[in-house]
């Protein structure tokens, strides 16, 4: 369960975030894939080149953030990507890469903005988050 300060740390970063949303999943996809480059190979690169994953990804992002503590509400697009996730084999143990190098995006795109309270607060969010993806994929590879 997340503290209401958190929450509200979380929900008060929305503006910025939408300010700054393509930006910081451009930047996290470059920072993965340059400390992370075994998942590289997973992603689909026209995507990448055409800016459509980065763009989904923040919007998902936002979503998320702004329904923080209400996330049942984004169940069905949940499902929808967690469909595609199956299909590229993704499995829980990639979720902590996508959260560190985020958070690593965040950081170097909010600058001073991006305090250590909202680092963390944003940590846990996404911590919260990544539980419901990994338990709505774990169910589809369980039925597979
Ligand atoms: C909470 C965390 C995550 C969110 C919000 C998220 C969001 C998304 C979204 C919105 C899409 C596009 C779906 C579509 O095409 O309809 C997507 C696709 C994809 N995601 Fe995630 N994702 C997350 C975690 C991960 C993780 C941990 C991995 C593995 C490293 C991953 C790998 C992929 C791949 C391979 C695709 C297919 C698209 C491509 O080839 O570029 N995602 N994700």
């Amino acid at each position: 369960m997340l503290s209401q300060k958190t929450i509200d740390i979380v929900k008060s970063t929305v503006p910025a975030l939408k300010e700054h949303g393509v930006e910081i999943t451009t930047v996290f996809y470059k920072t993965m894939f340059k400390n992370n480059p075994e998942v590289k190979g997973m992603f689909n690169m026209d995507n990448q080149k055409s800016g459509s994953q980065p763009k989904a990804l923040a919007m998902t992002v936002l979503a998320a953030a702004q329904n923080i503590d209400n996330l049942e509400v984004l169940l069905p697009a949940v499902k929808k990507i967690a469909r595609v996730h199956v299909n590229t084999n993704v499995k829980p143990e990639h979720y902590p890469i996508v959260g560190e190098n985020l958070l690593l995006a965040i950081k170097e795109v909010l600058g001073d903005a991006a305090t250590d309270e909202v680092l963390s607060a944003w940590g846990e969010a996404y911590g919260v988050i990544s539980k419901v993806f990994i338990g709505v994929e774990q169910d589809m590879y369980n039925t597979k």
